[in-house]
């Protein structure tokens, strides 16, 4: 049976069962074909924008004799995925940047029978921010360790609420109700990288709000590792 590395494994959690599934920049298709032969999801799409990831993914799906039930597509993004086709969004190992301009132009997923299921590599904040700006709610978040790094996920469905969240908020996300050890390490990173970044522009008159801004969520964030 196909095992899922942990970081996939967290994503795939987050699909709900029944549901066909869209994974975007797909590679190897193992998310997937790991829902359709666990019978979490009874179909699936598995998209990539190139070429050869698709060939990756046509040898996984005809390793597990999945070719009736997986569809391997040629999409950027979301661009050849039609409303309604799926109702479970898939988007793993990219970065934050290109969620956010693949998540953009797909207005259809306003709406709350979609569910968005993220792993971004970078960025995160952007994500959130993104979610928060455009009515979508962030349900749950998880961590996971895979390969001695620390990964986290989140999935997210529309409600057209715009709470106007803080920057805070955009870094930590729901990460500090996690009840995880992988998630207090993450905050703890998360800052160590804001502190370096404020102790890099301190002192800099010409980046005197940027670092205001820093301080302020460190100061904040200071309370989630007490
Ligand atoms: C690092 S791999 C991640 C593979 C898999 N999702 C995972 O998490 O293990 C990123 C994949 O996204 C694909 N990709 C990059 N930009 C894309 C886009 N605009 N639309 C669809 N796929 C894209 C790449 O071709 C690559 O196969």
């Amino acid at each position: 049976m196909l095992k899922l590395t942990p970081r996939l494994e967290m994503a795939a959690g987050m699909v709900r069962r029944g549901n066909t599934v869209v994974d975007i920049g797909t590679d190897h298709a193992y998310l997937p074909a790991y829902l359709v032969l666990n019978r979490i999801c009874p179909n699936a799409i598995a998209c990539d924008v190139k070429e050869g990831p698709l060939l990756n993914a046509a040898k996984t799906v005809a390793k597990y004799a999945l070719g009736d039930k997986i569809e391997l597509r040629l999409s950027d993004g979301l661009k050849a995925i039609k409303k309604g086709e799926a109702q479970d969004i898939v988007m793993c190992g990219m970065g934050g940047n290109l969620i956010e301009d693949i998540l953009t132009p797909a207005e259809w997923l306003n709406d709350k029978k979609y569910r968005l299921i993220i792993q971004p590599q970078s960025h995160s904040e952007d994500v959130r921010r993104f979610l928060d700006i455009n009515g979508f709610e962030i349900l749950n978040e998880t961590v996971c360790k895979d390969s001695g790094k620390l990964y986290f996920a989140l999935c997210a469905e529309y409600d057209g609420h715009k709470p106007d969240k803080n920057e805070t908020q955009y870094f930590f996300g729901r990460l500090p109700e996690c009840e995880n050890e992988f998630a207090t390490n993450l905050i703890e990173n998360i800052l160590k990288r804001l502190k370096l970044k404020a102790n890099s522009i301190k002192g800099y008159s010409d980046k005197k709000n940027e670092y205001e801004k820093l301080y302020a969520v460190i100061s904040q964030a200071e309370d989630f590792v007490k």
